[in-house]
């Protein structure tokens, strides 16, 4: 091992403050997976609920996989990045059609939507894989520990700190040690007023020595994020309301909405009157800025082909991007 006071202080600390999680307690494999699809963009604090919800749905990956789509997605709704919700159900197609779930970095990497920092989290903390996770929380404590200013985001630097991370993994405790990284740099090497007072490694931080913990790690300039403008029009017309469902190839895809215009000018109907406007949404890529309208007919307008109209009480069995659930709550 590289450095022991490294990874032992950190597995001490692990032992003593690292949080006490339903997932932890289990070395069940689809338990683990699915805690780490739904940790991949999501808080502990919102994903737990989720991840208790969908285990007492589908306890084993046979009863997820003999879902619907439109059931999971429904079971994933709030949770954004849609796209996880129907890679999960592909997922789990795949364990059972190769009859349980795999054991090997390179088979778990090849699972619908895991990438390398889910497949090492996997792989470790189910199999014991000397596998190491690199993600923000890894990126920061080991360059503020280790001093290194290498702009993160660069393919040196993934190089760099995947190397010195593997290097300090502990052959006979990987899944601890980067659950212990992740933790500590939830808890106490924060990226806002880390917490060296109490820290366990601070005697040999490089970043405290030098006066550098707000300095690293070193980020890339960020790009501008994209605005774009959406007009919904919720059309009511004799206990019906117009729906689709999002294509592919743009944010949502599967989910439902009412009628949509996007764009600064909204051409709408007549009669049609304003809920609320200026609706602010953040994606992880983008803001949406949303008007929702209301109209009410007695006649159906004539739409684009991709409208149909469903009954109105039974919107709850459609999945909804968030947004949408935001303008239903205002109607
Ligand atoms: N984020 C992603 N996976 C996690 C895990 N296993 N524990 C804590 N935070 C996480």
């Amino acid at each position: 091992m590289k450095d022991p006071f490294f990874t032992q202080t950190l597995l001490d600390w692990y032992a003593e403050y690292g949080r006490d999680l339903p997932w932890r307690r289990t070395r069940d494999p689809y338990a683990i997976w699915l805690s780490e699809i739904i940790l991949q963009q999501t808080r502990i604090a919102q994903g737990q609920a989720y991840w208790e919800r969908f285990m007492a749905r589908f306890p084993n990956v046979e009863t997820l996989a003999a879902a619907s789509e439109d059931e999971v997605l429904r079971l994933w709704q709030g949770l954004g990045y849609y796209s996880r919700g129907r890679n999960l159900l592909a997922a789990a197609r795949q364990i059972v059609a190769r009859g349980g779930f795999p054991d090997t970095l390179a088979e778990i990497r090849a699972l619908k939507g895991v990438g390398d920092y889910t497949a090492a989290a996997i792989g470790s903390i189910a199999f014991g894989l000397p596998a190491a996770v690199l993600d923000g929380n890894v990126y920061r404590v080991l360059a503020r520990f280790y001093g290194i200013a290498t702009p993160v985001g660069s393919t040196a630097a993934k190089k760099a700190f995947t190397e010195l991370a593997q290097a300090l993994l502990p052959p006979d405790r990987p899944g601890d040690f980067n659950q212990a990284l992740m933790d500590f740099g939830a808890l106490q090497c924060t990226p806002q007023n880390p917490q060296c007072l109490t820290c366990p490694l601070a005697a040999r931080c490089e970043a405290l020595r030098s006066g550098r913990t707000a300095l690293l790690p070193v980020r890339k300039p960020a790009g501008t994020v994209q605005t774009r403008r959406f007009h919904y029009v919720y059309i009511r017309c004799r206990g019906f309301v117009a729906f689709r469902r999002r294509g592919p190839g743009d944010i949502w895809q599967g989910l439902w909405e009412p009628y949509l215009e996007e764009g600064e000018e909204v051409r709408g109907f007549p009669g049609m009157k304003c809920l609320r406007s200026g609706v602010r949404h953040q994606l992880t890529h983008r803001i949406l800025i949303a008007d929702f309208y209301l109209l009410e007919c007695e006649e159906k307008p004539l739409l684009t082909e991709d409208y149909i109209w469903i009954p109105e009480a039974g919107l709850d069995n459609y999945a909804k991007p968030r947004l949408v659930e935001v303008l239903l709550e205002s109607l």
